[in-house]
């Protein structure tokens, strides 16, 4: 059967811009039930300053903690720049990605340099990583449109993603990080990168700020994409994005992709368990579109057994 990839970022996206703190060991038994429920690849953590990002200054230990318990599990970690890349490596880390804006704005409000120096550093970052044996995925952010300077050029985007790929990137993450997307962009989108660049080197990252998340993943499949970022609950969103909201949530794409004939390899009814696990922790209702419904086959089926 035709298969979806995802990689699942709630650990990282989903946990840098909440109020409330979670621990290290909370971290870890909520990846734990993202593994128990067939999730294949989490993003875990991000090497960033923890002045600009305080949920993240346990990066090292969810890493330690990881290769501890779950030696298969495909961890990758956000690295701005090769301070991060350093710290990454020390804690054992196999793979990093980069994160590279596609607007000048973007890039000085999310990690203080300008689009030149982003772009630099992240090919930098590729090179060092890829020569230390590490998979590498680069992220091309603001993909879409730019909370500062509005429509982001498709020619620049492409033009990046090739960049990233010359430098080395294994996978080139596609993202709309403030959830602006449309299908319509997303298939225009889709087909020019996909003229320079092979489909299977391609991730799609949305968010579902304007509810567009999961036809935005389909007009990407109908394209021929087959890898996406997800996080369970639909929790995310960037704090240096103005009106970002949650990432595509991982039930909503897995029972998109379930009811289309595509595996996952994910079982929804686990998968629960993480979104119930996020809710306690969070302490707030969460779920993707999908979750209501989901919950309500969850207790026919208790009631039934
Ligand atoms: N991890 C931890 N600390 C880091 C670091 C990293 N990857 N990179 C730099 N630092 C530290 C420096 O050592 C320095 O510390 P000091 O003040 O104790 O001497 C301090 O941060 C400032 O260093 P500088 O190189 O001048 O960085 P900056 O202030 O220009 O900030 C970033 C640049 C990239 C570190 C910062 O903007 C950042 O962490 N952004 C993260 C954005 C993010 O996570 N966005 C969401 C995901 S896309
Ligand atoms: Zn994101």
């Amino acid at each position: 059967m035709d298969r979806l990839i995802l990689t699942d970022v709630c650990p990282r996206d989903g946990l840098q811009n909440q109020s409330t703190t979670v621990s290290t060991p909370d971290k870890l038994k909520l990846i734990d039930l993202l593994v128990r429920a067939g999730v294949q690849s989490v993003e875990a953590a991000s090497f960033v300053s923890p002045k600009a990002v305080p949920q993240m200054a346990d990066a090292a230990e969810v890493v330690a903690g990881l290769k501890r318990e779950h030696a298969g599990l495909r961890t990758s970690v956000l690295v701005p720049n090769l301070k991060g890349l350093e710290r990454a490596q020390a804690a054992g880390a196999r793979e990093i990605a980069v994160v590279l804006s596609a607007t000048e704005t973007m890039n000085l409000k999310n990690i203080n340099m300008t689009l030149q120096q982003a772009t630099e550093v992240s090919e930098q970052t590729l090179k060092s990583a890829q020569a230390h044996g590490m998979k590498t995925r680069a992220y091309v952010a603001v993909a879409f449109d730019c909370p500062f300077e509005g429509t982001t050029p498709l020619e620049r985007v492409v033009q990046l993603s090739r960049r990233m790929l010359q430098a080395g990137a294994d996978e080139v993450v596609i993202a709309d990080t403030i959830g602006s997307a449309s299908p319509g962009m997303v298939r225009d989108r889709t087909r020019a990168l996909c003229q320079d660049i092979p489909v299977d080197r391609l991730a799609m990252h949305f968010h579902d700020t304007r509810g567009m998340a999961v036809a935005n993943a389909w007009a990407a499949v109908e394209e021929g994409m087959r890898r996406f970022d997800v996080s369970a609950g639909g929790i995310g969103g960037c704090p240096f994005a103005p009106g970002a909201a949650g990432n595509a949530a991982t039930e909503d794409l897995v029972l998109m992709a379930e009811r289309s004939g595509l595996a996952t390899g994910i079982d929804l009814m686990a998968l629960l368990d993480a979104v119930d696990l996020a809710e306690q922790l969070l302490q707030r209702p969460l779920g993707g579109r999908s979750a209501a419904w989901l919950r309500r086959q969850r207790e026919k089926s208790l009631q039934a057994a």
